[in-house]
């Protein structure tokens, strides 16, 4: 993870890197660093921590130059610190890293024995060193930077200052994401686009093995060879409101009540009026080869991997083809069983979590078709997937996933609609009726943000509590997965997600007056298995909330909290469920004082394996 940014061009860099970095903190959060160059050499700040503390550290040194690059750092090689913080130094050329080189102690040991001498314990301090060493051979800044990155191995986004060449910047990536933006004789570089969104829209995205070399006003793109790259910048429709936080205190709080928004926007385009099929544009995948597959892998990471868990319900039932679904951590290494019958899913926010990248491309490798589900328009995953489904949720800045999550929800029913409308499982009434479901899902959730606006004072109710247990059936399981996921990510609190039948098998000696359970019991073919699980915690004491769709007064002496939310078809009542829940953990967080957006220890994109 960690995020970068650069800029070379004639304003002021550091309020420029300054801003992109608070963009980009969602990455990682460990210590911040800035570099630039200011006509007598380059001057380089680090703080450890948050990137306010560097803020509060340029106010009283302050630094300037038109040229110039940061980072927000997440640490994986070396404690977090300001000797581990980049950007790193090795003389005149300054380096900032987002990624992993995996043969730095080879070439760590290498340089060692040449004479350089090492400040840190990270895995990109390698880097600096050999690009000095090359250059102080040659002399020539942009080929020692290729020369370093074609003995480098693992994953990069990198951008390099050199003290002796003003104004230019090289700027390269493998395996970790970059943008560049392009302005007027001016450019940016940045890990992800809301940094730089806000000075230009149009972007570069570079492949890998690609390198953009700027020198003055002009950028040229090439490969580690040298060979020049042509790349058109591609206009970004997202606008920079999107990634403000537009009055809500928090940006969970703001992506949790877009979530009308965000679901018409997934919707937009894919259900035509006359409600006979969905249309999916980016698919890339006939109706033939729909027919053809055998089985299907859904494999995705956190709260993606939840949503695969409710796809699977849905390509199921909708479908009627087998699906199996993986942790993307998981898939690779345990040499899965796919041929071309096979089609593999891919979830994922950002489009960028090296785990699913890797999962993608084993599943490639085998021959397999894959499709990819993801908010990050021509991310690494998007952009090398057969086909893609956009889910159009806008930038998600909160580390915790809102709504990225209930727009992967849609994705998915629009998914499993299209297949089994190509496998002819699914009757024109059922599509018909599921696709008017749809159409009113955008004001259903509306509605089922303002049932749950009393949740700060049931929050309130149970805030002393140490564990939770979270319940669910069927569809309903993954939601209590993810709800126990959501309150762990931001409130620290220990919770668990089970499927409610399968307590019995154990959770059930954890119940006692102290823990809270929290079930979500909709009104479909388990509903009454789901109530009799209830009446089994209430039996051993524990407190009970009940997250339901069931307008029955009757449940009201069943449980200790009720908290009623509107009804809709079943396949798309997972995406309701999921919205109290995201507000019970949110209100959490902020009654315990947490940094609700970004959370201890986490990050948000994670490009590390
Ligand atoms: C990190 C984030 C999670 C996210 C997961 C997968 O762990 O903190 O919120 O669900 O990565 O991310 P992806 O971008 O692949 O959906």
């Amino acid at each position: 993870m960690c995020g970068i940014v650069g800029y070379v061009g004639a304003r002021q860099a550091p309020p420029i890197i300054i801003d992109g970095l608070k963009k980009l903190e969602y990455r990682g959060y460990d210590s911040a660093g800035i570099a630039t160059q200011n006509g007598k050499g380059i001057e380089v700040l680090r703080a450890e921590g948050k990137l306010v503390n560097l803020e509060r550290l340029l106010t009283s040194n302050p630094v300037s130059g038109s040229c110039g690059i940061g980072h927000t750092r997440w640490a994986t090689h070396g404690r977090p610190s300001v000797a581990n913080a980049h950007p790193h130094r090795a003389d005149g050329i300054v380096v900032v890293h987002n990624g992993i080189i995996e043969n730095y102690l080879d070439l760590r040991d290498r340089l060692i024995e040449k004479g350089h001498s090492f400040s840190s314990d990270t895995d990109t301090e390698v880097i600096s060193h050999l690009v000095e060493d090359f250059y102080r051979e040659s002399g020539d800044f942009l080929s020692a930077v290729r020369k370093t990155l074609t003995e480098v191995r693992g994953a990069y986004a990198v951008a390099v200052l050199c003290e002796q060449e003003p104004g230019k910047m090289v700027a390269a990536r493998s395996g970790s994401p970059l943008v560049i933006g392009q302005g007027q004789e001016e450019f940016f570089v940045a890990s992800d686009v809301p940094a730089i969104l806000k000075h230009t829209r149009e972007m570069i995205f570079l492949e890998d093995g690609e390198l953009a070399w700027f020198a003055g006003n002009t950028m040229t793109l090439m490969d580690l060879a040298g060979n020049p790259v042509t790349r058109l910048p591609k206009t970004i429709t997202w606008n920079p409101a999107m990634a403000e936080k537009g009055g809500y205190r928090h940006f969970m709080l703001k992506e949790i009540y877009e979530q009308p928004r965000a679901i018409a926007d997934t919707l937009a385009g894919r259900i035509p009026d006359d409600q006979a099929d969905v249309v999916l544009e980016g698919l890339g995948l006939s109706d033939a080869e729909l027919q053809s597959f055998r089985k299907v892998f859904l494999v995705a990471c956190g709260t993606s991997w939840h949503a695969a868990l409710v796809g699977k319900f849905l390509i199921e039932k909708l479908a009627r083809v087998p699906v199996e679904v993986d942790i993307a951590s998981e898939f690779r290494y345990r040499d899965p069983i796919v041929d071309e019958g096979t089609l593999t899913i891919l979830i994922s926010q950002s489009g960028e979590t090296a785990d699913t990248l890797a999962a993608l491309r084993e599943a490639k490798g085998k021959q397999g078709k894959a499709v990819a589900i993801c908010n990050v328009v021509d991310s690494s995953i998007a952009r090398e997937s057969d086909g893609v489904i956009y889910t159009h949720a806008g930038p998600e800045i909160g580390v915790a996933s809102t709504k990225a999550f209930t727009t992967q929800l849609v994705a998915f029913i629009l998914l499993a609609l299209r297949l089994g409308r190509a496998r002819k499982s699914l009757t024109d009434e059922r599509l018909g009726s599921i696709i008017a479901a749809l159409k009113t899902l955008p004001s259903k959730i509306q509605d089922t943000l303002a049932a749950c606006e009393h949740m700060e004072e049931i929050a309130r109710i149970y805030a002393q509590a140490t564990d939770f247990l979270f319940l669910g059936r069927g569809n309903q399981y993954p939601i209590a997965l993810e709800g126990a996921l959501k309150l762990k990510e931001i409130s620290y609190i220990h919770a668990e997600g089970y499927p409610a039948g399968e307590m019995k098998h154990g959770p059930i000696a954890l119940i006692d007056d102290q823990l809270p359970v929290v079930v979500v019991a909709t009104q479909n073919e388990s509903f009454e298995k789901v109530f009799s699980n209830m009446e089994e915690v209430r039996a051993r004491g524990g407190q009970v909330v009940v997250i339901t769709d069931c307008a029955d007064d009757g449940l009201k002496g069943k449980a200790d909290v009720v908290l009623p939310i509107p009804s809709i078809a079943d396949e798309l009542m997972p995406v309701l469920t999921s919205i109290p829940l995201q507000l019970l953990a949110y209100h959490f967080a902020v009654l315990r004082g947490t940094d609700v957006d970004q959370p201890r220890n986490l990050a948000k994109s994670v490009t590390v394996e």
